[in-house]
């Protein structure tokens, strides 16, 4: 049986800041969704430093996906499963880039089947090329002055460029 409705996915993150990898990942998310919601959370389970506010981030990935027709961004704070119903959402994608991955997502994945039994959480692959990026490694180079244009967009590789100039 089809859902009623648009197909709606969820696509949850830090993004601080938006890299390659989730680019990829939001673009194969839409080949099997009508709207791709991109959503970033004020509530990150796991504790982490920030280099960009929310608003920021928010402002980036418009930017990144400002070509993308059905991909949307929001923030959202609180628990992820909340605000996927109050979207109507079908289903959370994560993106899994190694094994490591996979204990932290299986435990996120459960834990929000248990908190609300009707979503489910869909795991894409990454582009090989990608399967090594991470936000935390990204903030670590551009900090150090090393080279991010494989790893980001343009516009993110600027706007990290202008944080650590100042
Ligand atoms: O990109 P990240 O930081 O690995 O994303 C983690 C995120 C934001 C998806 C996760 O921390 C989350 O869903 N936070 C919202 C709060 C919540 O619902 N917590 C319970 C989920 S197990």
């Amino acid at each position: 049986m089809s859902p009623p409705g648009p197909l709606v996915g969820i696509y949850p993150g830090s993004f601080d800041p938006v890299t390659r990898g989730h680019e990829d990942i939001a673009r194969r998310t839409i080949r099997l969704a009508d709207r791709v919601i991109v959503a970033v959370a004020h509530t990150a389970t796991q504790k982490k430093s920030g280099l960009f506010t929310v608003d920021e981030r928010i402002e980036l990935l418009r930017e990144v996906f400002a070509d993308d027709d059905g991909i949307e961004v929001a923030a959202f704070s609180g628990l992820l499963v909340d605000f996927a119903r109050s979207q109507g959402a079908h289903f959370v994608i994560r993106g899994l880039r190694a094994v490591s991955d996979f204990e932290y997502e299986l435990q996120m994945a459960q834990m929000n089947q248990e908190l609300w039994p009707e979503i489910e959480t869909l795991f894409l692959a990454p582009e090989v090329d990608y399967s090594f990026i991470s936000s935390s490694l990204v903030r670590e180079v551009a900090k150090l002055g090393g080279e991010v244009k494989r790893f980001v967009s343009p516009v993110v590789r600027e706007r990290l460029q202008a944080k650590f100039a100042g």
